[in-house]
């Protein structure tokens, strides 16, 4: 339901995105004092915040503090029997906001869950939490580094793998030189302490938690760490964890191709009225597709939207890119998707482009990497990699991009990554879909 993911360059990161609600009053969060405790004021719409202060190192106080912007939709149901006390959540990422996901669907949820105080953060380094995590000193500076959309996409790249490697060890040097210590701490398992102190700041001893896609790594750390602080936990959209831990995304893609197969059945069940890439049998649209993929390959497609100041070009990645993105949102993005490609097939590439994702988010490739096992790949073992996980599905080199994009990180601590089990006081609610574009059912 609320499971969304974006795309960033070669890096998938799973974040929850939902239908924008109305568009709500910003706030400064730096009008907040920093407390040890969580002190709520009112902010946003029927919202309270908090910016908390935690322990960069739970076991070094000398270490210093990060400051968490903590927020949530308190429930209506306060003082009655029904009163359920904190559920906190974690929309996905590694790189989410938590805030964005109060801000912009507290009040949907509340409307499903009215029992709960909807409670959640941005993680360290993330959001308006800080320190931020940015590699770079200003935008100019992030713009002229290649980060490399299309880096490993093979019709533009005789050798991406090898290209994509260089450009890591670059970015792996900088990071180190520029960070002050602070990347040491934002692993996953220190995202579960966080929240086991705000279990407790909340006067509580047991966990009450949803997480969805890279949300699912939190409370499955959180449950494999402290399995005598689990209440009432659930991961939802699970990801493959042991893969998370290492670098290895590959099989995230395994359903991927399940959820393409639904708009090709979708389209044609919809007919021509209701679907602008109507053929006359699901397999006549997906060989449409193909075709189109071909075409842009010869020629791509110029994309210009004056009205959303989106310009650039339709090629065979921002084609793939559009569909995946499309992928998650199937009953909000199958209409305009199939439109887009009706489009692009007359030589408008502006609907495509603009469902295409291609930001890339330095928190979550600081996360993910830091998390992993330090990866040691040269362009000899990552090239047969790549190649191996593009047959799991047509999306998979997108997702295999991560442990190359990690090859070059130089920041790895030792900290908890597994073994994820455990004897839980209470059973997790594990909620997989059967044709999840990035979430398998079998993870
Ligand atoms: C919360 O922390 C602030 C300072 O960080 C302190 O002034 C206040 O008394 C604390 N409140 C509680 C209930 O402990
Ligand atoms: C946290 O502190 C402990 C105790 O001093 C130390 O062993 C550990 O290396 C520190 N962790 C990080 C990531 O710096
Ligand atoms: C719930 O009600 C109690 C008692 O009035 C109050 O102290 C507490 O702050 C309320 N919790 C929330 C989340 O509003
Ligand atoms: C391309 O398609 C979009 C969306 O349908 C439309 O708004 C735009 O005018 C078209 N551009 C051209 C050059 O036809
Ligand atoms: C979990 O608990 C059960 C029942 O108490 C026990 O049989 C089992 O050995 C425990 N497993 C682990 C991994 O501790």
């Amino acid at each position: 339901m609320l499971v969304h993911a974006v795309l960033a360059a070669t890096l998938t990161i799973l974040v929850t995105r939902v239908q924008a609600q109305a568009q709500q009053a910003t706030f400064n969060w730096e009008s907040l004092a920093p407390s040890d405790n969580l002190t709520w004021v009112e902010c946003f719409s029927n919202k309270q915040c908090t910016r908390l202060n935690v322990p960069l190192n739970y076991s070094d106080p000398s270490a210093g503090t990060a400051v968490l912007a903590v927020i949530r939709t308190p429930s209506a149901l306060n003082g009655t029997a029904a009163y359920g006390g904190p559920l906190l959540l974690n929309p996905g990422g590694p790189g989410g906001s938590g805030v964005d996901l109060i801000v912009s669907a507290g009040d949907m949820m509340a409307a499903s869950i009215p029992e709960f105080d909807l409670v959640s953060f941005d993680p360290r380094g993330v959001g308006v939490s800080t320190p931020k995590i940015s590699f770079f000193n200003t935008d100019i500076e992030r713009a002229v580094y290649d980060f490399g959309v299309n880096a490993v996409d093979t019709v533009l790249n005789p050798d991406p793998v090898a290209r994509q490697w260089a450009q890591n060890q670059v970015l792996g040097q900088l990071v180190k030189d520029r960070d002050n210590g602070f990347l040491a701490h934002v692993s996953t398992d220190n995202i579960a302490r966080d929240m086991l102190h705000m279990v407790e700041l909340h006067g509580d001893t047991k966990l009450q938690y949803w997480g969805i896609s890279y949300g699912t790594v939190i409370g499955a750390t959180f449950s494999a760490m402290f399995p005598d602080r689990v209440g009432r936990v659930i991961i939802d959209g699970v990801l493959d964890m042991e893969g998370y831990y290492n670098a290895d995304w590959s099989q995230e893609g395994l359903d991927s191709d399940k959820t393409l197969q639904t708009f090709f059945d979708g389209c044609n069940q919809a007919g021509p009225a209701a679907c602008a890439f109507y053929a006359s049998s699901p397999q006549k649209i997906a060989q449409n597709l193909n075709d189109l993929y071909n075409a842009v390959d010869v020629q791509p497609v110029p994309a210009y939207s004056p009205s959303s100041n989106k310009y650039g070009t339709v090629d065979r990645a921002t084609l793939r890119n559009a569909l995946l993105s499309s992928m998650y949102t199937p009953y909000q993005s199958f209409s305009m998707l199939a439109q887009g490609l009706a489009d692009l097939s007359k030589g408008n590439g502006s609907t495509i482009f603009q469902l295409s994702t291609d930001s890339v988010s330095e928190p979550a490739i600081a996360v993910a990497c830091t998390d992993a096992v330090k990866i040691t790949d040269k362009p000899d073992q990552l090239r047969p990699y790549a190649q191996w996980t593009s047959k799991i599905s047509s999306f998979s080199s997108i997702t295999a991009g991560v442990k190359i994009f990690c090859s070059g990180w130089q920041i790895n601590p030792d900290h908890f990554r597994g073994p994820i089990s455990g004897n839980t006081s209470f059973p997790l609610l594990v909620i997989g879909n059967t044709a999840d574009p990035v979430t398998p059912l079998a993870a």
